[in-house]
């Protein structure tokens, strides 16, 4: 949100962060509530929606498939419903965990297969943007990393927390994501919006295909944590977690059309560690 409020006068919602929101006059919203939408945003006039809020975690989306569908299919359609008689665009933040993971490099027009409820939900959530908006961008963004707000569960936040404190970290070697310094998304979105792109589904991706067991080797190295703490395991290795696909790289040669570089991963660990990510 940050990049883009450089360009742009932007506002965001927010169900429970009220206090460090970092969008003083943010709006409560909870999509878990789809009937109370409308009266939230009543009175509100935008000419972008960048719909980005989601129960994003795919093992808490498992564990409560009903209240997963609600907040990001239901949410996600009222949202859609409202945004098009506001005659905004609407562009819908889903995820490569659209795919099944069997093959990996996935282009925008492969077929989706999702294996999580949580992957399940983005598709349906894809799909009610599709059908209800007139002008939208779905744009599928790897797995991200950047330096954290300290009030999110992200993958480099726990990377965090526990190497910090001397834990040792199981990282998966044969699960593969092209990771994606998160601030790129906001300038992938200028890009989107400055280029016009409109009715189509877009990939976002890093420019490197590693394992999570490799980026942890990169992370633990640029921050200086001992390398014995990171253990190869396996996605078979788990049971109590919701499926994962081994490879669900993504392949995205829309923006690369429109001239868009991705940040590479050791700069983006880099502009992390620059910015004092870790020393918390
Ligand atoms: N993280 C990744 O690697 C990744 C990769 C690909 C795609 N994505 C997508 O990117 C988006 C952001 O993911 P994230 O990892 O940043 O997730 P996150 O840290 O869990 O944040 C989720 C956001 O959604 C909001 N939210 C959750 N439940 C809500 C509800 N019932 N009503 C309204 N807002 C609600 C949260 O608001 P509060 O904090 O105020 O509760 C929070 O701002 C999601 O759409 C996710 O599917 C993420």
């Amino acid at each position: 949100m940050h990049g883009l409020r450089q360009t742009f006068d932007v506002t965001g919602t927010y169900r429970t962060r009220s206090g460090a929101h970092p969008v003083p006059d943010g709006i409560l919203l909870d999509l878990a509530a789809p009937e109370d939408i409308e009266a939230a945003l009543a009175g509100r006039v935008y000419d972008v929606i960048v719909h980005a809020a989601a129960m994003a975690h795919p093992d808490q989306c498992e564990k409560a498939p009903e209240h997963a569908t609600r907040v990001n299919v239901d949410g996600t359609d009222a949202l859609a419903r409202w945004a098009t008689s506001q005659d905004s665009f609407f562009i819908y933040i889903s995820t490569d965990l659209v795919f099944d993971g069997r093959r990996g490099n996935y282009a925008e027009d492969d077929p989706v297969s999702p294996v999580s409820h949580y992957g399940k939900t983005k598709v349906l959530a894809e799909e009610v943007v599709q059908r209800h908006c007139a002008r939208w961008v779905v744009l599928r963004p790897s797995l991200l990393y950047a330096q954290g707000t300290g009030r999110s569960h992200s993958f480099v936040d726990w990377l965090h927390g526990n190497l910090g404190t001397g834990k040792s970290v199981g990282l998966f070697r044969d699960q593969f994501r092209t990771f994606l310094y998160a601030p790129d998304t906001a300038m992938a979105i200028v890009r989107i919006l400055r280029r016009g792109v409109v009715n189509e589904v877009l990939h976002l991706a890093g420019p490197e295909r590693l394992s999570r067991y490799t980026f942890g080797e990169r992370f633990a190295e640029v921050f200086r944590y001992p390398r014995r703490l990171l253990r190869a395991i396996s996605l078979s290795d788990l049971n109590d977690y919701a499926p994962r696909g081994n490879d669900c790289s993504l392949r995205a040669e829309r923006l690369a059309d429109l001239g868009f570089v991705p940040t590479p991963v050791a700069q983006g660990l880099a502009a992390m560690k620059a910015a004092g990510e870790g020393t918390v």
